[in-house]
């Protein structure tokens, strides 16, 4: 008997074998052995094309960058301005290197990111990649594992690039990537055991940060060698660099280095032992992690080679309301231009009064998940809103504070005096109608106000014009009134509820009765 095909996960060699055989199995005649390593040596394909401008530019200053921040990322001054300098920094030796012209001992700049959550940290390089049109790729430390089997294998990341930047491997190796949650890879000491498997994820991290050639080809992605191989065998396709080189790729790591703050206090502490008590000891909650020095790093958890090569070091600080306001009122990627963007999709439009921004700025804060708080409190500030309004006549609301403080009741409110408004404009419809009825066939017409209502009320539960009502409801009149009026005389006429339900029954009665009138006159 055979011996099953996968046998737990096979290494890469005995994976192309076992491909190759299937290849020979079941594809026609062709060179199936030349697919595994496609050729690079062909140099305007190179796998690096250092002297390459057009894959790269960058003439940026510090300035912009931070200014291009500033119209998104609220607050984190100093974060802004270290991240300008060392994205400067990094893609301006980037392209030296890509003209030759690079220091051999160039340090490069990447990046750990610390904050509390929803403050702006992947926003920031989000942001920044925008702004510098590199690809960038965002995942979390978590989900990779030592063997990259189980969970993921960093290596996928560098792949991920490719993907981002439509499989061009040369544009993939200048990109971003960011790992999230870093501080859950930290295998602490004081922690019951060391987290082995962190430090070897830290261990493949900092291959990848160093400079290292990354296949294109995940040895476990069998759609993926299957489609090189088919690309191959029928020679089309894209040929594409067998590796990806990550020297150029910048690394940024953050999370929110919970526990980290008591090792900084604590160091502190010691360092003023010997000196007056009133030392810098208690470095406010805020600044603390503005202190954090490698060893600090290295009590955490983290392998001293890894932290050794995250050489800038960014700390963002907590929101607070003044700061939420301020994101609501004027980051480009507020969330109030997507409920603004949503609610005009209906055709109403929102006015966010300052009173009410405050309001969810104040609520947001007490959710304690920084700019994530806002949109939870829209969520539930509006959702109601979004349910109903679509339905309804109603074309602008305002968002006060007492809308943001209960929204059913502010909704029931709207409603209310939205119908009030709503009947006075309709009344003055109708006015015009017996004006216009009036102006053309020289005879009189009024509506009861029985009648009126019961014609506001059919044109709103129909969401018919008024105008349109009446002309469809009303449309003999003009010759059934003239009838009587010569029959009577009568050039004035009310229009009843009864007019309203039955029109075309209750005109003919009062034609057939100017008739008897008339007799009697006769
Ligand atoms: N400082 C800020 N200025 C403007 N908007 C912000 C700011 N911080 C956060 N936001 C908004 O909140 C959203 C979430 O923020 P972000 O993803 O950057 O959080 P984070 O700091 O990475 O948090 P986590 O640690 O949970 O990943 C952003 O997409 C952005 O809309
Ligand atoms: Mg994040």
């Amino acid at each position: 008997m055979q011996k099953p095909i996968f046998n737990g996960p096979p290494s890469p060699e005995e994976f192309q074998r076992q491909l190759q055989e299937f290849m020979r199995q079941h594809l026609p005649s062709g060179n199936v052995s030349s697919f595994t390593r496609p050729e690079t040596s062909d140099a305007s394909e190179g796998s690096h094309p250092e002297s390459n401008s057009e894959v790269f530019k960058f003439d940026y200053k510090p300035r912009d960058v931070k200014a291009y921040l500033d119209r998104f990322v609220v607050k984190q001054e100093e974060a802004k301005k270290v991240l300008s300098v060392a994205l400067c920094d990094h893609y301006h030796h980037v392209r030296l290197a890509m003209d030759g012209k690079a220091q051999p001992n160039y340090a490069k700049q990447n990046i750990i990111l610390i904050g509390p959550t929803g403050v702006g940290k992947t926003y920031l390089i989000r942001s920044i990649a925008d702004l510098i049109g590199v690809p960038f790729v965002k995942a979390d430390a978590t989900k990779f594992s030592e063997t990259g089997y189980v969970g993921g294998d960093v290596e996928d990341l560098v792949r991920d690039l490719v993907r981002r930047a439509d499989g061009e491997v040369a544009r993939a190796q200048y990109g971003i990537i960011y790992i999230d949650e870093i501080d859950k890879i930290a295998a602490a000491p004081n922690m019951n055991g060391r987290d082995v498997s962190g430090r070897g994820v830290q261990t493949n991290l900092l291959k990848l940060m160093e400079e290292t050639e990354v296949p294109a080809r995940a040895p476990h992605d069998i759609a993926g060698q299957i489609q090189a191989m088919m690309e191959m065998t029928q020679g089309r396709g894209r040929k594409q660099p067998a590796t990806i080189n990550t020297k150029h790729i910048l690394f940024v790591v953050s999370g929110a280095f919970g526990g980290l703050e008591k090792i900084i206090q604590k160091r502190l502490r010691e360092a003023t032992i010997g000196f007056a008590a009133s030392a810098k000891t208690a470095v406010e909650e805020d600044l603390v992690f503005s202190e954090a020095q490698t060893r600090d790093f290295i009590e955490f958890g983290f392998e001293p080679e890894f932290i050794g090569r995250l050489p800038v070091r960014v700390v963002c600080q907590q929101l607070n309301v003044d700061d939420l306001f301020l994101i609501l009122k004027t980051s480009e990627g507020s969330i109030i231009r997507q409920y603004e963007q949503s609610f005009a999709a209906y055709g109403i439009e929102v006015l966010f009064r300052d009173d009410g921004l405050r309001r969810i700025a104040e609520l947001a804060a007490e959710e304690k998940t920084g700019a994530r708080g806002l949109m939870t409190v829209c969520e539930r500030s509006f959702r109601d809103l979004k349910f109903e309004l679509p339905s309804t006549t109603v074309k602008r609301f305002v968002v006060t504070r007492e809308l943001v403080d209960n929204p059913p009741a502010e909704l029931q409110k709207l409603l209310a005096e939205h119908e009030k408004e709503e009947h006075v404009v309709m009344r003055q419809l109708l006015h015009e109608f017996a004006r216009r009825f009036h102006e053309s066939h020289g005879l009189k017409i009024w509506f009861t106000d029985a009648a009126a209502d019961r014609l506001v009320a059919l044109a709103l539960e129909q969401s018919k014009p008024i105008r349109d009502l009446c002309a469809e409801k009303f449309k003999d009149f003009q010759f059934g009134l003239k009838l009587i009026a010569q029959n009577t005389g009568r050039k004035e006429f009310a229009i009843d509820a009864d007019a309203v339900e039955t029109p075309d029954k209750v005109l003919s009665d009062w034609v057939v009765a100017s008739y008897r009138t008339e007799i009697t006159k006769g």
